[in-house]
Parts: C-alpha cells; sequence; structure tokens
C-alpha cells in the first residue's frame, strides 16, 4: 500500500540488494538509486533517492523517512549539509534551513521543493546532491500551516508565490483537506511559465493518481487551480493579490467573494506576498490563526536558502 501511495513523482527503482549507482535517465530525468544499500554516516543523515530540476532556479527532491518522525501535512523541518570545517578548529558545523515537507503525511519518503540561490550557503550546494547521497534532517516537525490552526469552514484558499507552494503540495495530497472543505481552491503566483510546472503536474497528479481517485473519488473534484505569472505572459497574468484585490479572481472563477463566515486561508511566500495577503485578508474581516489558537487564515513565510 505505502508503495501504490507514493506520490509523484514516482521515481525510486530499487535495483539489487548490493549497492548500485545512481543512474541518470537524461531524457526524463528520473533517477534510480539502490536506498537499502546506502550507509548513513551523518547525524540524523537521510538519503536521498531522487532529484528533480524543474529551471535553473528550482529543483524538488526526495529522501528517506526517519521511521520515527511524525508530522503534519503543512509542517516544515530542518535540513542541510554539514558547512565547511572551521580553519582554526578544523571542525565542521552542520548548515540548516527550515524547508516546508512538499510531501503529504501518509508518504513514504519526504520531498522537498527548493530554489537555487547561486550564492546561497546552503542551495548552492544543496542544487547539487544527488540519489545516494545524504542530507542532515532534523526529525522536530513545525509550522502554522496546518488544519489545526484553522477554524472550521466550507472553502480553503491556499495562496502561494514561488516555492511557498511546497506546503500546500502537501496539503493538497492530504485527504482530510477534502474531508473539512466543500472547496479548495491554490492559487500560485510566479514569474514565469516554466515556474509554475511544479504544481501544475502536482495537481494534475493528484486529479488523475488510481489511488487518489480511489481514496477520495468525486472529492477530488473539489480543488481548483489557479496560477498566474507576472514577468512571462501567459493566460492568466498578474499578482495575486492584486486579482484579489480588484475582484478579478472571483469573476475568473465564478465564485463568491472571500467571507469570514465561509472562507479559510492559508498564505505561503515572500514576505512582501504575506504582507500584502494579511492586510487583505483582515480587510475581509479573517483573523489570524495560529495551533494554540485557531481562527481564519494563517501565514508562513517560503523559506530559502
Ligand atoms: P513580480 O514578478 O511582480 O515581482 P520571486 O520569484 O521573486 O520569489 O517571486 C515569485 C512571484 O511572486 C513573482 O511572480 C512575483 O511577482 C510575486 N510577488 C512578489 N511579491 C509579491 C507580493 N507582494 N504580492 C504578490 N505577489 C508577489
Amino acid at each position: 500500500m505505502a508503495e501504490r501511495l507514493r506520490a509523484f513523482p514516482d521515481t525510486i527503482r530499487l535495483l539489487t540488494k548490493e549497492r548500485a549507482p545512481a543512474r541518470l535517465d537524461p531524457m526524463n530525468e528520473h533517477v534510480t538509486v539502490n536506498i537499502a544499500a546506502a550507509r548513513p554516516t551523518l547525524p540524523d543523515s537521510q538519503t536521498v533517492t531522487s532529484v528533480r530540476h524543474w529551471t535553473d532556479r528550482l529543483f524538488s527532491f526526495r529522501v528517506t523517512r526517519p521511521a520515527s518522525l511524525r508530522f503534519r501535512s503543512g509542517e516544515f523541518v530542518m535540513i542541510g549539509l554539514m558547512g565547511e570545517p572551521d580553519p582554526k578548529t578544523g571542525k565542521a558545523k552542520p548548515l540548516l534551513r527550515a524547508y516546508s515537507i512538499a510531501s503529504p503525511a501518509w508518504d513514504d519518503e519526504l520531498e522537498f521543493y527548493s530554489i537555487k540561490v547561486p550564492d546561497g550557503p546552503l542551495t548552492s550546494r544543496l542544487q547539487h546532491i544527488q540519489p545516494g547521497d545524504e542530507i542532515i534532517l532534523r526529525p522536530k516537525p513545525v509550522g502554522t500551516l496546518v488544519h489545526d490552526a484553522l477554524l472550521p469552514g466550507k472553502r480553503l484558499w491556499f495562496f502561494a508565490t514561488g516555492t511557498g507552494i511546497a506546503p500546500f503540495a502537501s496539503l493538497i495530497r492530504e485527504p482530510q483537506t477534502f474531508e473539512d472543505y466543500n472547496e479548495i481552491i491554490l492559487c500560485h503566483t510566479c514569474r514565469d511559465v516554466a515556474e509554475l510546472e511544479y504544481g501544475r503536474e502536482l495537481v494534475e497528479h493528484v486529479k488523475t493518481d488510481e489511488m487518489m481517485q480511489e481514496l477520495l473519488g468525486d472529492a477530488l473534484k473539489k480543488l481548483r487551480y489557479f496560477p498566474t505569472t507576472t514577468r512571462e505572459p501567459s493566460a492568466r497574468m498578474g499578482r495575486i493579490t492584486d486579482l484579489l484585490r480588484s475582484g478579478e479572481l472571483f469573476s475568473e472563477l465564478g465564485v463568491m467573494p472571500i467571507s469570514p463566515q465561509t472562507d479559510r486561508a492559508m498564505v505561503c511566500g515572500s514576505m512582501g506576498l504575506n504582507t500584502d495577503m494579511k492586510a487583505i485578508l483582515e480587510g475581509l474581516g479573517l483573523r489570524e490563526g495560529a495551533n494554540s489558537d485557531p481562527a481564519e487564515y494563517v501565514v508562513e513565510k517560503a523559506f530559502v536558502g
């Protein structure tokens, strides 16, 4: 079942019982690796099982999941690599950053979606990981983009820019999302069309995957997808914040405007998006919630290296 449940991108093949070298298929970038034979050497280490480069700025990867790790879909963990040794002491310290887990809580692996910052201390190196490599993963999940931080509602909005879609990649594969709401609308704004591809494929996968169909059936129709670009011409252009303020978002989707009685929202993106969305949502009468005090919307910044 776990094998069948493993969601997009399904890239792992256990090759042999002996350690086999990682292989990259240049046509589809699907990678194979013998994870059974990988030997951990770092503290809290996990083994990379697949890597996919979406653009020269974006990549996603999957790693083995610690047997003891429990998390709620939407949470984040600290992950990273060993830093360079200190020239004085010769000792190296872990270089860790917060990353939203992009896979759902039921998945037997963990997926992450990352930007590549050319001079970023972590992502300048992390972008070169290969299947079979190890990363450090501190198994202490936290975060506010969780169902527990919202009061019950009828319609759930996910507002993301760039890699801020990662926690929602988890939540749109989480059955509770479909059980708790009548309608789920994923809004994703990126600079160009290529940067939307991770989300586009993900939504397509969720809607057509056999296991998701079996689990959720017609409930999958509750999920709607609203992608926009800001710098490259596409079918829908503009920042989601502008489309919200003008009301175009609602007229394009053919839905009623957001109200605190029916709507709940989760926001994840740049500081600018978060600040602007807070003002818009508060203006519409929604209050910010937290794990300890659930309300109508929650915000988390998208983490970058
Ligand atoms: P824009 O091209 O107008 O800056 P980035 O790749 O820099 O993280 O940005 C991702 C997307 O988020 C871009 O399309 C960008 O639009 C958009 N964006 C940046 N700031 C805001 C904001 N305050 N509100 C809404 N969208 C934003």
